[in-house]
């Protein structure tokens, strides 16, 4: 996997995603053997959209493993702001780092960094498109906590057009066997058309779309819970008539098995109320945990050094 990119979580093939796993689950158990595998090595971030965890955990797992980072999380304090382009960004970034992670507003972008890059380029959020380190993340959480990638029933819910995290997760499930999707969404907010054709109907991936979420808690093995994407809306009155679709609390909970794994990728805004924090199906804040092993794994993988 040494200098590869990592643009979708289609990129990997299962038996790599299975190497990152094992190796993420060695550094789990053992963290400081890894602590200066990437001695001397750079991580470059580059933050062209908010973020809060995707950066750190990215920034976490650099330090953790021995490594040093630079980049931005506020592209107006760069040259982008004077009007360089991003070929040009990259080219000089990859000049001065061993690795980037880049997350930036528009579709398409990562995929185009990784053209002028010398070094791997890792997406962590082209728009509302791909969110494959997310996926990763998603991916070890449900190992980890249900033991297998197989055989899930997995709910889906929010805002399934503009969320990134929910296309990338939807590709990467449908290649475990088994795998069904209950699609959980306001009409005005259901997956995108190329989602439902090229992915599920052309697989044959078992799934249905509802819009009442009480309906179908109790068949799922996961409920993966999604904000609505503010910053993807053009009209803020239909944000703010549709940002309260959902709100999980305990007593939809109660209708759920009592292994449902209740996911979210984070930030959550409205949707999962506090009270369900406690509930030891609620896994979010472990899933934020596991991101940061996970990447640490992908970025070790990546620079091939070990
Ligand atoms: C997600 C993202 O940025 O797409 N957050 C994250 O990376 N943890 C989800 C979101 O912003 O809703």
């Amino acid at each position: 996997m040494k200098n590869k990119h990592l643009i979708s979580p289609m990129d990997f093939s299962k038996e790599e995603l299975n190497g990152i796993f094992e190796l993420a689950e060695k550094i789990i158990s053992n963290p400081k053997e890894f602590s200066h595998i990437c001695d001397g090595q750079i991580l470059a971030t580059l933050f062209y959209e908010p973020s809060t965890r995707t950066r750190f955990s990215f920034e976490a797992a650099m330090m953790r493993l021995g490594g040093k980072i630079l980049g931005f999380s506020e592209p107006n304090s760069t040259s982008s702001a004077k009007g360089e382009t991003l070929a040009d960004t990259i080219r000089m970034v990859s000049i001065y780092s061993d690795i980037i992670a880049m997350r930036h507003p528009k579709e398409g972008s990562a995929k185009v960094a990784s053209m002028y890059s010398s070094v791997p380029v890792i997406n962590a959020g082209d728009g509302g498109h791909q969110h494959p380190t997310q996926t990763l993340t998603d991916l070890l959480t449900i190992k980890s906590q249900k033991g297998t990638l197989e055989g899930h029933k997995i709910g889906l819910c929010g805002d399934l057009k503009n969320g990134r995290t929910v296309q990338s997760l939807i590709a990467a499930m449908s290649r475990y066997e088994g795998t069904e999707f209950v699609l959980i969404s306001p009409k005005e907010l259901v997956i995108p058309e190329y989602i439902r054709e090229e992915v599920l109907k052309r697989n044959n991936i078992s799934f249905k779309e509802v819009e009442n979420i009480e309906e179908v808690i109790d068949e799922l093995d996961i409920l993966y819970m999604t904000r609505i994407q503010k910053e993807r809306f053009f009209n803020e009155e239909e944000y703010l008539r549709l940002k309260d679709s959902y709100i999980l609390d305990n007593e939809k909970m109660a209708k759920a098995k009592e292994d449902m794994i209740v996911m979210h990728p984070l930030p959550r805004v409205n949707e999962i109320a506090t009270e369900v924090d406690d509930d030891k199906r609620a896994v979010y804040f472990k899933q934020a945990e596991y991101g940061m092993y996970v990447r640490m794994a992908l970025i070790v993988k990546l620079l091939g050094v070990m």
